[in-house]
């Protein structure tokens, strides 16, 4: 997929993979057309972006593409890009955009088989193909736009204006599909077990002899990065688990349980409660604490390192989606425990290996359970680096985070009790700094305001509250009232993001 900005450009590579297919995303300066015919790339896909194709700034690609014998698909922008690359014409609607829902009517076209005359699609566009180039036919449309797609068949390059990536446009999985199975003939073998495999057999020759070094965080994917490791290298690998008491309740316990009990690795805990919380006191500003959590770990680490001795290689648990918000088409050397800083110039590794960086999060997911990880820790919902020091506004007590994960657990037992853990992507509780009257028996009480946090996204860039019914959210309120001392009322947060973000801090 040559990446031209959109939005969505994860969420085409998701429904490209959906089908048993590799895709990769790479920005569309970072290759030439006879590099994809080099690498032998079976199709591909211009994803959509902000820009108008006659802006001076925008980003264009050689022509010569369409002349490569690689099927090639356009998505909005990449429709437009198409369009102009093979002479056609776009207009810009003055300032008027299509966006949202539409009918679209489509004509019969290998991009389109299984589909209905009509349907509905997701439109999001201001500029459209006006004429279509030479050589080039008008397959779909819609009120608003007489050129909703456009195909040359004989070249196998085609363009759609709407989204096919979105869930709004009913056949969209559809046309994807199409387009990667029938249109460039891939063969949709792609598995996690094929990963599995080859990753063991590589890191088995590579890492021969060696002495690797794994931070496990708790997560689920410096978790699946070690196990994976432990089957290529066995007792080699050695997991250091730095306890910075931010964890959520009993899970410290929980990942030293199952990584050393379960799996049979070879983890090192460090319990650096007191390090943390001595750094953190009288810190309020959200940022300050992330850069203390993140120096503090590379402390420890770095003395846990020292004491270990010599080790060559270091593993990271980055995933698909951090090499590409990187933004450079290229993993940041460290991706530390908590995304912010990096690892000391001090502890020199000749290497550093990232097994999952080529995974999205839930084919992280299936690799973990195809390596036998429990099934309770690898679809946990994701747990920010800085823990729970971001769920507390203002200063960071060890009063404040028992209370917190008190909370925090009553608050994730009523989901898994009201069997929404499956249909909400995050939630968890915050403890506001913000205290509030109340009255308990005779007597009045001045407790902290809690708040319930809980979203369904499909890439956490945007999010919206979960709408939990009102019994489920009586029903946590009553027990954390009553069951946690000091907290004296509960509310919900019903932002989305934007505006809001996930987390409060
Ligand atoms: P926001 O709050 O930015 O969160 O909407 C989006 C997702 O990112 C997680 N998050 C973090 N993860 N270090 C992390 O490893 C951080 O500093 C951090 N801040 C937010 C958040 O939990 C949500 O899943």
């Amino acid at each position: 997929m040559l990446d031209f900005g959109g939005q969505y450009n994860q969420l085409i590579a998701r429904r490209v993979r959906e089908n048993s297919v590799f895709a990769e995303i790479i920005p569309y300066n970072r290759i030439t057309v006879s590099e994809i015919k080099a690498r032998g790339y079976r199709g591909v896909i211009f994803t959509g972006g902000p820009n108008s194709v006659y802006d001076a700034q925008s980003p264009h690609y050689s022509p010569e593409i369409l002349d490569a014998g690689v099927p090639v698909l356009g998505i909005c922008y990449g429709c437009q890009l198409i369009a102009y690359m093979g002479g056609g014409e776009i207009c810009s609607a003055d300032g008027i955009s299509e966006y949202g829902k539409t009918q679209v009517a489509v004509k019969p076209s290998p991009l389109f088989d299984g589909v209905p005359g009509t349907s509905i699609c997701w439109m999001s566009h201001t500029d459209y193909v006006k004429t279509p180039p030479e050589g080039f036919e008008i397959i779909a449309e819609t009120a608003n736009c007489p050129c909703a797609a456009l195909s040359d068949s004989g070249r196998k390059i085609y363009g759609v204006q709407f989204h096919p990536e979105v869930t709004h446009t009913e056949y969209g999985r559809k046309i994807i599909e199409n387009f990667v199975i029938n249109i460039c003939g891939c063969a949709g073998d792609w598995t996690t077990d094929d990963f599995i495999e080859t990753s063991v057999k590589k890191y088995r020759e590579e890492l021969k002899g060696k002495k690797v070094l794994c931070a496990l965080s708790g997560g689920v994917d410096s978790s699946v990065a070690a196990v994976l490791l432990h089957k290529a290298i066995g007792s080699n690998l050695i997991c250091v688990f730095v306890d910075h008491g931010l964890l959520r309740k009993d899970e410290g316990d929980m990942v030293e349980r199952v990584m050393k009990e379960e799996m049979g690795l070879n983890v090192l805990r460090i319990d650096a409660r007191e390090r943390f919380l001595s750094k953190l006191a009288g810190v309020t500003l959200p940022e300050e604490k992330r850069k203390i959590i993140g120096t503090e770990f590379i402390r420890v680490f770095e003395d846990a390192a020292k004491e270990i001795g010599k080790v060559d290689v270091l593993v990271q648990g980055t995933i698909y989606p951090d090499v590409i918000e990187s933004g450079k088409g290229d993993a940041a050397v460290i991706k530390s425990h908590h995304n912010v800083g990096g690892l000391p110039d001090v502890i020199r590794f000749e290497k550093i290996v990232e097994p999952l960086r080529d995974l999205f999060k839930d084919e992280v997911r299936a690799a973990g359970r195809k390596l036998g990880i429990p099934e309770y820790l690898v679809s946990r919902q994701p747990f920010p680096g800085p823990g729970l020091a971001i769920r507390i506004i203002g200063e960071v007590t060890k009063e404040k985070l028992d209370i917190l994960r008190e909370s925090d657990a009553i608050f994730r037992e009523e989901i898994a009790l009201a069997g929404l853990s499956g249909e909400i992507n995050q939630y968890f509780t915050v403890l506001t700094n913000c205290r509030t009257v109340g009255v308990m028996g005779d007597a009045g009480t001045y407790g902290y305001t809690l708040a319930l946090r809980a979203v369904t996204t499909d890439d956490f860039m945007t999010a919206d509250f979960a709408r939990i019914p009102f019994d489920v959210l009586a029903k946590a309120s009553g027990r954390i009232t009553n069951e946690v001392r000091s907290i004296g009322r509960v509310v919900y947060d019903i932002t989305a993001k934007p505006p809001a973000t996930v987390e409060w801090e």
